[in-house]
């Protein structure tokens, strides 16, 4: 998936929400959410929450995390690290890249740190 995959554009998705992209379209093991952060920039995780069966593109965005909306577990947008109980498990990020108005993503690729 070399040339990735054009997912949005970053006027359908608004600051501090999410949208899912199903793994059908991704090729991934699990839907990936594409999160618009409060400062403008965009960020790709695994769409279910490590917890249980919740979708974080349905969560808050703000401030570098995601919080789930079942439980309220906190994930790092840049690294998919936990930052907040009761998930315990890291989330796999995935490349994106905006070009202009568009969001690219690569499923499977570690963004860069
Ligand atoms: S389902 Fe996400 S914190 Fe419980």
């Amino acid at each position: 998936m070399a040339d990735g995959i054009k997912v949005s554009t970053t006027s359908d998705i608004p600051e501090g929400e999410g949208v899912t992209v199903p793994k059908e379209v991704t090729g991934t093991v699990d839907d990936i959410a594409i999160l618009h952060d409060t400062d403008g920039t965009f960020w790709a995780l695994n769409d279910t929450c490590t917890h249980a069966d919740a979708s974080l593109a349905e969560g808050w965005v703000e401030d570098g995390c995601v919080e789930c909306p079942i439980h309220s577990s906190k994930f790092n947008l840049k690294t998919g690290a936990v930052s907040g109980f009761p998930a315990t498990e890291d989330t796999v990020c995935h490349r994106l890249e905006v070009r202009g108005d568009e969001i690219w993503l690569f499923p499977n690729e570690t963004p860069p740190a």
